[in-house]
């Protein structure tokens, strides 16, 4: 196909698939690599592969939460076929295990179902009961509901499942994470956490329903909700050898449309192969940051595309007290799952 013609099917592909693209496009606040930081020679091509290239993962254990699908599943894969020992979690036992059972290397699957809290209680104490304990998580699960407001508990579905869900999760798991001495954790967050969230950064009236859904709004405050639980988190580990950062995938061709219109999921089924990057290259950066030798110690800095970036513009994604504040209604709405953590 000459360039310009792709370029004209590029166009037309991100006019038709909007919303689901935004956050995800090239539109918006510039992105610039932070220099600051160790870089690497991966970018938006790189696989999950490339990344880890003659690596050997033996003795690590890895938890991915969301195994069964797009890039939870192509992370399972990778790291395993690596030698890590993957524990993949999916919302059912039986769904965590033909991911398991479907990959090489060791994997073992664990229920963990984030819109309940209980869940992630068992899933934390399952781990402990058979001494299976990671020293890297990566907080990859989500969902995008595109529809109406849905309540789980009183509080925002897209806020429980992507957040909330794994903060109490983290919080079982953080005393494992320490006692390893030196532990990774990995939130998978989104571009939408600066271009979608309301412009107040999290509402936090408004969490459980009581102003106004806007369901991209609100997939965008669980994202910008991943980096500031992320920023928070390293701030609490300084010193403990536990780092904790956030990344960007990019526009990944996986099921996360799912439950978009009708209309937006033939769009993305049609074009998403030349707009969007593919499972394996949307896992390199979460791999990357989860494994590799070159970002050791690096801590509550934001990657896209394999390396750590600094975003223009105003955006909350960097915002300590907003982190501080969310950390703090964490806590209460999950307080009687906490006890023990
Ligand atoms: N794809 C993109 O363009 C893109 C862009 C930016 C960020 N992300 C982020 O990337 C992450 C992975 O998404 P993906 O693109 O790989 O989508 P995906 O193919 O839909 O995979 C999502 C995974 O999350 C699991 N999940 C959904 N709801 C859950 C719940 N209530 N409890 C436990 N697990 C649940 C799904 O399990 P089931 O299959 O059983 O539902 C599935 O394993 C998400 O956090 C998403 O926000 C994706």
């Amino acid at each position: 196909m000459d360039l310009g013609r792709r370029r004209m099917l590029q166009l037309s592909a991100v006019a038709a698939a909007t919303p689901l693209v935004a956050g995800c496009g090239t539109d918006g606040p510039t992105v610039t690599v932070d220099t600051s930081l160790p870089n690497g020679p991966f970018g938006a091509e790189s696989t999950a592969e490339e990344v880890t290239a003659g690596m050997d993962l033996a003795g690590q254990t890895v938890l991915v939460t969301g195994c069964n699908s797009g890039l939870g599943y192509e992370t399972l894969r990778v790291l395993a076929l690596r030698g890590a020992h993957v524990i993949g979690t999916g919302r059912t036992l039986e769904k965590a295990a033909q991911a398991c059972a479907s990959v090489e290397g060791k994997a073992t699957p664990v229920a963990l179902e984030l819109s309940s809290f209980q869940s992630a209680v068992d899933c934390a104490a399952q781990l402990q009961a058979q001494n299976l304990l990671p020293n890297v998580v990566i907080c990859n699960a989500g969902i995008n509901t595109f529809g109406e407001l849905e309540l789980v508990n009183g509080i925002e579905k897209m806020f429980v499942v992507n957040h909330l869900g794994h903060f109490v999760l983290i919080n079982h798991l953080l005393p494992a994470l320490r006692a390893a001495g030196s532990a990774r954790i990995v939130h998978v967050g989104s571009r939408s956490a600066y271009t979608g969230a309301p412009a107040q950064g999290i509402d936090f009236d408004n969490l459980r329903g009581e102003g106004v859904f806007d369901a991209q709004q609100a997939y965008g405050r669980s994202k910008l909700a991943n980096a500031l639980f992320s920023l928070e988190l390293s701030r609490r580990l300084q010193g403990t050898g536990v780092t904790s950062n956030v990344i960007h995938p990019g526009l990944v061709k996986t099921n996360i449309a799912r439950t978009a219109p009708g209309w937006l999921r033939s769009a993305f089924d049609l074009f998403g192969g030349v707009i969007a990057k593919s499972p394996a290259q949307g896992a390199a950066t979460q791999v990357y940051v989860a494994t590799h030798p070159a970002i050791k110690g690096v801590s509550g800095a934001y990657f896209e595309d394999c390396n750590p970036v600094n975003v223009s513009g105003d955006h909350h994604i960097f915002d300590v007290p907003m982190a501080q504040r969310l950390w703090a209604v964490s806590e209460e709405m999950t307080a009687p799952y906490l006890q023990g953590a």
